[in-house]
């Protein structure tokens, strides 16, 4: 397509923008971590937009890759169904917390496919890609390569147990998959045999020289640039691009058996998303963006984990590619609720569906960008401070000062004022535009909000000065109330315009209840005078506490619902397994006692010493004991257990019990049961199994 020579000339000024957000896996739901790079995108996008220039935000969803493929396998359903289930779920999502994408695709689509190809073909071409037989783990049961993240054994340094095949999480030492003592497959438990492979390797360190130039070229936080300097330092490594099959993703052209590794393909799928948009759009003309002397401006925002594949890797590629590179990536941190990380057992990994069915998008956009720098700082979502700010700044400030204004100026017949009340006020609120513009410009979203809820301030403060509500009580001040109610009102406006990027629907309410085209930061300047608004009605209503806490019950229970199908799911592959068996040979039925586990299923069972901290009855149960437990790692956690007759709770307590630390989460009657104690015997003969009682809490037992 190059339809753009004939389009009307572009308003000088206005830029050229592609933005994207990191793609997400399409292993698993959305949560409030992906939310929120998708808020930040989206609210930059948007900015942009309201500026007047010409801004295109694409994402897709990160299709290939093992995990995807035995996600696919353990819920018994080919790859591409998943996918598309997934595809459909995060398309959802993003759109319920109106994250404006104009494109959301899929790395699993021919665009991608091409241009995998054609990129492929062009570093082969210019010399970058070397073949290299490698030595690597593989499983015989599974007859699959394991990566390092799925080989578990003893570290050869410190001799910790149970650690990946890349670094042990205990002593930190890196070692190669095949140095770990007694490896076993994290798929079957197998013991890997090593087995030889040919690799395609992209040849990285010939971009030495380019990546310390282009790191060093303002396209990065400062922070970031720093960090990969002690990479580029260290010297590069040529980057492994193929697997082997079986793989979920690109079979590589003239290379049968080996596949694209998902994080070739994946960046790739940003091209092909907007491929895609440019099939689907007269005048929009892919090689406008992505030549390599494009004027277009290319923007990827991302988390901080992933920075070496969007600033090494890709721009590297990009260049022997001889397409353009990024003009910029911006990495953010990760976000964290009530302090602590995303965590199961506490009800905090909140999937973004979860999160719809209790509270409004707009109330965590606007959360977010009150916490929102451009740096890679990770951000906290508390609950009670967010419902609280929410409250205030929205809807007790915000919203208040059109609200305190609408009814007196459609009592004087629904038309502004003809006269400015207070113009030096509402020029210094237009005046701020290029400030905060430029704060939104720098992603520094939370400085933005600063100044705008200031200007709130400001506006609520002459309305509380001005108390038209009295004075509309008094006989002929009626002009006088309109006159303030309608510089309220275009207060109201102006900071309407500000915090759209944040707030789209607000601003849309907005919008039609001030009775205009439009609210951009374009339309600042023009004046209302004399205008018609249109009946004001509640632009947004109060959070509560109570549908927080409604929303982590309802985690907590997706998280059990979760677990179990995890244990379904092994038992259905389980259950394949032994159809085939039952048709080739001779399989016990299952049932009890049903023959040996192998050590693979017994490893799955988590036990912990758990100490009793407190010890309660229940009331309205007759057989059980509400236990608090210390689980080590200042982790506590409430079990209910069937133990009342056999018990005193003022026994139990100080004991060292056994835990089974990763029994999903129950709910009961009474709250949540999170895990169970062992006990041998039932019926009358019971006894609670104890561990000696200086073992410390949470330690494991095997
Ligand atoms: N599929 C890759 C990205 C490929 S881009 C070509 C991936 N996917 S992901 O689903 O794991 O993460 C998607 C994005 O969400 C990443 O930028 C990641 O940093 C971000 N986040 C995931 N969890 C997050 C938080 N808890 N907080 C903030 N962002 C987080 O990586
Ligand atoms: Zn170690």
């Amino acid at each position: 397509m190059t339809a753009l020579q004939n389009a009307a000339p572009q308003n000088s000024g206005q830029r050229k923008i592609l933005v994207t957000s990191a793609l997400p896996y399409a292993n698993g739901p959305l949560h409030l971590g992906h939310m929120m790079e998708q808020i930040q995108t989206d609210i930059w996008v948007r900015f942009q937009k309201s500026m007047g220039h010409q801004c295109i935000y694409v994402c897709a969803d990160d299709t290939h890759g093992t995990a995807v493929m035995l996600r696919a396998e353990k819920e018994g359903v080919t790859a591409e169904q998943w996918i598309d289930k997934m595809n459909a779920d995060h398309k959802a999502d993003s759109e319920g917390f109106l994250i404006g994408h104009d494109n959301y695709y899929s790395t699993h689509s021919n665009e991608n496919r091409e241009l995998s190809s054609l990129i492929y073909n062009r570093l082969k071409e210019n010399g970058h890609i070397t073949v290299k037989t490698i030595r690597q783990l593989y499983d015989p049961e599974k007859q699959i390569f394991l990566a390092d993240r799925f080989v578990k054994g003893t570290c050869p340094k410190c001799k910790a147990e149970d650690q990946y095949g890349d670094a042990c999480e205990v002593c930190s030492a890196t070692y190669e998959a095949n140095e770990l003592i007694n490896p076993k497959s994290a798929y079957t438990g197998a013991t890997p045999v090593e087995k030889e492979s040919e690799h395609y390797f992209f040849d990285l360190p010939q971009f030495q020289d380019m990546l310390q130039q282009w790191t060093r070229s303002g396209t990065l936080q400062t922070s970031v640039a720093n960090k990969l300097s002690e990479w580029l330092d260290s010297g590069l490594q040529a980057w492994d691009i193929s697997r082997d099959a079986p793989y979920f993703g690109f079979e590589i052209p003239n290379a049968p058996g080996k596949y694209f590794y998902v994080w070739l393909d994946a960046p790739i799928g940003y091209m092909a998303s907007f491929q895609d948009l440019c099939n689907r759009t007269e005048g929009l003309d892919f090689d406008d963006f992505w030549a390599k002397d494009a004027d277009a401006e290319l923007y990827h925002f991302i988390g901080k984990d992933i920075i070496n594949f969007h600033a090494l890797f890709w721009p590297a590629v990009l260049t022997s590619a001889e397409f353009k590179t990024p003009n910029g990536v911006f990495a953010h941190g990760f976000i964290t609720v009530n302090g602590e990380k995303l965590s199961k057992s506490r009800g905090t990994f909140i999937m973004a569906s979860t999160f719809l069915k209790h509270l409004s998008p707009e109330a965590l956009r606007y959360y977010y960008a009150a916490k929102l720098g451009s740096t890679t700082e990770d951000i906290d979502l508390n609950l009670e401070d967010f419902v609280q700010r929410v409250n205030t700044d929205l809807v007790n400030k915000f919203v208040n000062i059109a609200s305190r204004c609408a009814g007196f100026v459609k009592k004087a017949g629904g038309e502004l004022s003809q006269n400015i009340a207070e113009p030096e006020l509402l020029a210094e609120v237009i005046a701020a535009k290029a400030n905060i513009a430029e704060l939104y410009e720098a992603r520094e979203y939370s400085k933005a909000i600063r100044e705008i809820m200031a200007l709130v301030d400001k506006a609520n403060e002459y309305i509380q000065a001005k108390a038209p509500w009295a004075l509309a009580k008094e006989e002929g001040k009626e002009q006088e109330v309109l006159d303030i109610c309608s510089m309220g009102i275009h207060l109201f406006r102006a900071l309407a315009i500000y915090l759209g990027p944040v707030l789209p629907n607000l601003t849309e309410k907005a919008r039609t209840f001030l009775n205009v085209d439009s609210l951009n930061f374009t339309d600042l300047e023009q004046t209302l005078t004399g205008h018609a608004i249109n009946k004001f009605k509640p632009l947004m209503t109060r959070i509560e506490m109570t549908q927080v806490e409604a929303l982590i019950e309802e985690t907590k229970q997706d998280v059990a619902r979760e677990a179990a199908k995890g244990k379904a799911a092994p038992a259905a592959e389980q259950n394949k397994k032994a159809d085939k068996k039952a048709k080739s040979s001779d399989t016990k039925p299952a049932g009890e006692g049903d023959g040996p586990i192998d050590f693979n299923d017994f490893a799955k069972v988590d036990l912990r010493i758990a100490k009793v901290l407190e010890a309660n009855h229940v009331e309205g149960a007759d057989k059980l004991l509400q236990l608090q437990l210390d689980v080590g790692n200042g982790e506590t956690r409430q079990v209910f257990s069937g133990i009342k007759s056999h018990y005193q709770p003022e026994d139990l307590i100080g004991k060292n019990l056994v835990l089974v630390y990763n029994l999903a989460p129950r709910k009961m009657r009474f709250g949540m049961s999170e895990g169970m104690v062992l006990a041998a015997g039932e019926g009358k003969d019971l006894w609670i199994m104890e561990g000696d009682v200086n073992i410390p809490p949470g330690t494991r037992i095997s």
